[in-house]
């Protein structure tokens, strides 16, 4: 890629086409674990935006630009009181719709208050997350449940992360299935089970193969592809299936074990910060929030700052063991996720794509980024992109998948219902 399509891809900043493009969308913008009724206000940025997050009185979010409309003191030191956030420096009280509902430095009769209004988003509280429109405001579109939770009786469980490098070179790492034999082999270790298999400490993998084939199917919510491997029983009938699926901005799904699925949900934070989510999610034996945390490494007070930024960083290496590595251990980092955040990180905070040398294993990272060009260049255009409400396939009904096949089988549509199959399987 050119330094100018590295741009196009990555930036997400003001005018950038690739913000615009995510703007389009309800976008998962902080966990509904970060505020409480009366409780402090939250310092949120999407998009290189700075904004402040609060829950009043009544538990309405609010979500609105961070600095005062009056003299630009920020709004996060602000007292949370009575169904409105006001400003700590004159006093100035403003609800979540961006109303000013008081203003005690100016003459009761002033006509100011009426005349303007704090920048303020519609928020929706679904899945563990409160998610905003940050687009048209005079087009919002509805709100559609997301393919981690497609209904409420969905049990939802997240690791958040902040990671300073650009939200590419993580999305990349979700849709790059030929990784995890590598990086992940001490957590994700080869075993004649018949499916992926979720103990307390590691998932059991029914291969050995580190070069999966790929196979991929365009959609208009993004793409699906299947990681194709030689599994460690009927190796010569049967193939490891494993379908991941990128539902365009934010979401990817990644095959699931025996018990739960997994999804990941990554949001820019500006243009070299990213929020990252690690979900577990599913009707049966989902792990507690608490379980998933540890399990993953990333216990906020223990693994995390309060602010969810990670203790394991680029100045202490991601606390890698080269003993551990002696002993056996592959990386020698603890956790799925920072194994990964040490690949992402040690990219920097912009990866310089124009010397990647491309493989076969890499055709998803090939398709992800000719097609997020593409829609970046004609949201620039104008245009709507990845519109999942007139999307073919609903948003609810997919599926990320895995499974020991025989050879031949068409992996559109594993998994799929009945009445899915005609839309999954070319
Ligand atoms: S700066 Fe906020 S009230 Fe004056
Ligand atoms: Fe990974």
């Amino acid at each position: 890629m050119t330094p100018a399509e590295n741009d196009l891809l990555c930036l997400v900043e003001g005018d950038a086409p690739m913000g615009k493009l995510m703007r389009q969308f309800w976008v998962p913008a902080l966990l509904s674990e970060e505020i409480e009724v009366d409780g402090k206000p939250t310092r949120v940025k999407l998009f290189g935006e700075p904004l402040v997050a609060y829950r009043d009185s009544n538990g309405t979010v609010g979500l609105m630009g961070e600095f005062c409309p009056h003299r630009g003191a920020s709004l996060v030191y602000g007292r949370n009181e009575k169904c409105a956030l006001r400003c700590l420096y004159h006093g100035w009280k403003m609800d979540a719709e961006g109303n000013i509902l008081e203003m005690p430095s100016e003459p009761t009769a002033s006509p100011l208050k009426q005349k303007i209004k704090q920048k303020a988003y519609p928020t929706k509280e679904w899945g563990g997350f409160v998610w905003a429109f940050m687009g048209d405001q005079a087009h919002i579109p509805n709100f559609l449940p997301p393919p981690f939770c497609p209904n409420e009786n969905t049990k939802v469980s997240i690791s958040k992360i902040k990671i300073p490098c650009n939200w590419a070179q993580i999305t990349e790492g979700q849709i790059d299935s030929a990784h995890s034999s590598s990086l992940h082999s001490s957590d994700m270790v080869p075993a004649p089970v018949e499916f992926g298999q979720a103990t307390d400490t590691q998932w059991l993998r029914p291969s050995t193969d580190k070069s999966p084939r790929f196979e991929i199917q365009e959609t208009d919510f993004g793409f699906r592809y299947a990681a194709i491997r030689r599994p460690i029983k009927q190796a010569t009938t049967h193939d490891y299936v494993r379908v991941t699926v990128y539902v365009a901005p934010f979401i990817s799904l990644i095959p699931p074990n025996t018990s739960y699925r997994v999804a990941t949900v990554i949001v820019p934070i500006d243009n070299e910060n990213t929020a990252f989510h690690f979900i577990a999610f599913g009707e049966g034996d989902v792990p507690s929030t608490q379980t998933w945390r540890k399990f993953l490494s990333t216990t906020v007070g223990e693994d995390l700052n309060p602010d969810y930024t990670n203790r394991r960083h680029l100045g202490n290496d991601f606390m890698q063991d080269r003993e551990l590595m002696k002993q056996g251990n592959y990386t020698g980092i603890s956790g799925i996720p920072n194994q990964d955040i040490a690949m992402w990180v040690g990219m920097g905070p912009i990866a310089n794509r124009s010397h990647d040398i491309l493989g076969a294993s890499d055709q998803a990272i090939v398709t992800f980024r000719r097609l997020m060009h593409s829609a970046a260049k004609a949201t620039g255009e104008g245009k709507t992109v990845f519109d999942h409400s007139t999307s073919t396939i609903s948003l609810d009904q997919l599926k990320a998948w895995e499974e020991v096949v025989d050879k031949g089988t068409n992996w559109r549509i594993l998994g799929a219902a009945p009445e899915e199959i005609q839309e999954l399987q070319t």
